[in-house]
């Protein structure tokens, strides 16, 4: 795992997009891992800004994101379908349809994760996943106590994740979904080179325990530390925990 601390978001966003654009350098139809929340969001700017200036093409490139709440219907402004969309798909040249998420509508639960894995599968395996971390240690919405081989399923997001997410729902827990469909921890460990983004010294115990805590469930995001490729990119705040 490497570490790599900066002055400020701007400045791991064009990390990140670095790290993004040789990978489509060398692989054109390369397959992204997309997180939602804010994390991502000045990394999102960064690769939007670089293709309007004709510096970056995603043209051939294909995306899964990490999850999606349950229930939100097609149009809410939340469900992560709609927010990969407005922040990512619409503002650079990938192909709209070469973005997949797990089907947080769907009737048969179990049937649309498997076929959101063999998806991921068909399509050669993620070549290189954005990740944020929770303040609880969840990575995608695998929340502490999620098996560390875990696939994509449904899961209960903890009263800290709805607590932490109400923000997007206008401050009103009641509105933030009590599920989730997520990618599991053994996916999400498949992917070949792994860039988490953490910001802000509420996450700084998370990131703590990520990278210098025992492997446990009790903090998914320290199964990263058996991964041969994971990049970390954080700010002081985010460090300031770290020994
Ligand atoms: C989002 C996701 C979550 C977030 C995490 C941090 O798709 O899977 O794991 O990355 O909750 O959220 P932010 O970035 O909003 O602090």
């Amino acid at each position: 795992m490497e570490i790599v601390i900066l002055d400020d978001p701007g400045a791991i966003a064009r990390l990140a997009a670095d790290t993004i654009a040789a990978l489509l350098h060398e692989k054109p139809a390369a397959v992204l891992g997309l997180a939602t929340g804010s994390s991502p969001l000045s990394l999102y700017d960064e690769v939007a800004a670089r293709c309007a200036r004709g510096e970056l093409s995603l043209a051939e490139a294909r995306g899964f994101t990490l999850d999606e709440y349950v229930g939100l219907g097609a149009e809410h402004p939340e469900r992560y379908r709609n927010v990969i969309d407005r922040e990512f798909t619409s503002r650079v040249d990938i192909a709209r349809d070469a973005v997949h998420g797990p089907d947080g509508l769907a009737e048969d639960v179990p049937a649309a994760c498997a076929a959101y894995e063999e998806a991921m599968a068909e399509a050669g395996g993620v070549d290189l996943q954005i990740l944020g971390i929770g303040t609880d240690g969840h990575i995608g919405f695998n929340e502490p106590g999620s098996s560390l081989a875990s696939r994509t399923r449904i899961k209960t997001l903890t009263r800290q994740t709805r607590l932490d997410n109400a923000r997007f729902f206008g401050g009103d827990l009641d509105a933030v979904p009590t599920h989730c469909l997520t990618q599991g921890l053994g996916t999400i460990m498949a992917a070949r080179h792994i860039v988490l983004i953490a910001t802000g010294e509420e996450k700084a115990r998370a990131v703590h325990e990520l990278a210098e805590g025992a492997v446990s469930a009790s903090w998914p995001a320290t199964v990263l530390q058996h991964h041969p490729h994971v990049s970390v990119l954080l700010d002081d705040g985010a460090a300031s925990h770290l020994r």
